[in-house]
């Protein structure tokens, strides 16, 4: 595999061949994936010529941003990054990373635009140019970022096993990775691998989600969880008959840096939620099925009172008992969604 035929064809996908997401040929990128209704106030004061050149799968847009420091992986012109602007706060900082050019050079326009808008006295978004496979290169320290978002990139990467280990490398323990992308029910086959427009298209890249989830259990992190979930469609009938024997998926899903069990274990612990984190009085959804609502206690696993507890959602929830002792492997409830590409999701 040719990595810099990857990159470059990449390069040229979205920096001369995309104008607006309407250039798109599949749902791929920009996927019908309800956009929160707590942030659909902020869009609007995004500017529109982002907007138009948003070409993410997801939103993930994590809540409890408050003051935090935000890492955007692949921010393309920048939407994500500008929304996280306004999350985060003017005591906040966001840094959105980027290899193509004509993308950067559009999110760049508009710093000091967004911050006017906000009332910031200057902008707490910066953009630096380089390759998520190489963070270091950018200054990008070991233990200094809260939370890495992603918008429909790592599939793009031709050493995505690089990127999650320098994701793992720049957050802070405890810190959390959020991101969105697209998945595959099985391997894609060598030959289609370095079609440009399958490759632009978020296809040829996509991980096989058995092979994500193994990725992350190498680098320590063998739990992890979706949060939301939606096919793919290919309506285009050239891409189709290329690809459309595969079956793809936008993911959402919820990493912590933090040392869990490849299971879930029953610990007798339980969580409550407070009902305090800004835009969620009523409940918070850890994932697909853990839906906690507040003030109302659930009982969870050793892995779940770990990522509440050790992470900045901990101030949230009231956690009762500890791991003294043990009572077994803990009983989850299948997941509510159906997951027929995420079978073996570690825990729960
Ligand atoms: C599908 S677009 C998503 C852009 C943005 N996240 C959004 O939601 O609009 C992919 C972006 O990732 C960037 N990208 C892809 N591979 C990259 C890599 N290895 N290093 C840095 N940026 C990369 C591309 O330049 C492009 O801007």
């Amino acid at each position: 595999m040719n990595e810099t035929a990857i990159t470059d064809s990449i390069k040229n996908y979205y920096g001369k061949v995309l104008n607006s997401s309407q250039d798109l040929k599949t749902s791929a990128c920009c996927t019908a994936d309800a956009f929160p209704k707590h942030l659909r106030a902020l869009l609007k004061d995004v500017h529109p010529e982002v907007v138009e050149r948003f070409y993410g799968c997801g939103s993930p847009l994590p809540p409890a941003l408050e003051g935090r420091t935000v890492l955007d992986l692949g921010c393309g012109t920048g939407r994500d990054c500008y929304l996280l602007s306004r999350l985060v706060g003017e005591n906040g900082r966001v840094i959105g990373v980027d290899m193509t050019d004509e993308q950067l050079d559009i999110a760049r326009t508009y710093r000091d635009w967004h911050a006017e808008r906000y009332g910031y006295a200057r902008s707490n978004v910066e953009f630096r140019q380089g390759y998520i496979e190489d963070l270091a290169s950018l200054g990008i320290a070991d233990n200094s970022i809260d939370v890495v978002v992603s918008n429909c990139v790592v599939n793009l990467s031709p050493d995505k096993r690089r990127v999650l280990s320098e994701i793992f490398r720049v957050l802070k323990p405890g810190g959390e990775l959020y991101f969105s992308d697209v998945y595959a029910d099985r391997r894609i086959p060598e030959q289609l691998k370095l079609e440009p427009v399958l490759l632009g298209e978020c296809l040829a890249g996509a991980f096989y989600w058995e092979d994500f989830r193994r990725a992350l259990q190498d680098l320590g992190c063998p739990d992890v969880r979706i949060v939301s979930e939606s096919p793919i469609d290919i309506d285009d009938d050239e891409v189709h008959a290329k690809i459309g024997m595969i079956g793809f998926r936008s993911v959402t899903i919820r990493v912590f840096k933090l040392p869990l069990e490849d299971r879930c274990e029953d610990f007798g612990q339980v969580a409550t939620y407070r009902g305090t984190i800004a835009g969620h009085p009523h409940f918070f959804d850890l994932d697909d099925h853990h839906h906690f609502e507040s003030g109302r206690p659930l009982r969870v696993c050793g892995n779940t009172a770990d990522m509440l507890g050790g992470s900045r959602y901990g101030r949230h929830f009231e956690l009762l008992g500890d791991k003294n002792v043990h009572f077994g492997l803990f009983d989850c409830a299948p997941p509510n969604s159906s997951t027929n590409l995420t079978s073996g999701a570690a825990c729960c």
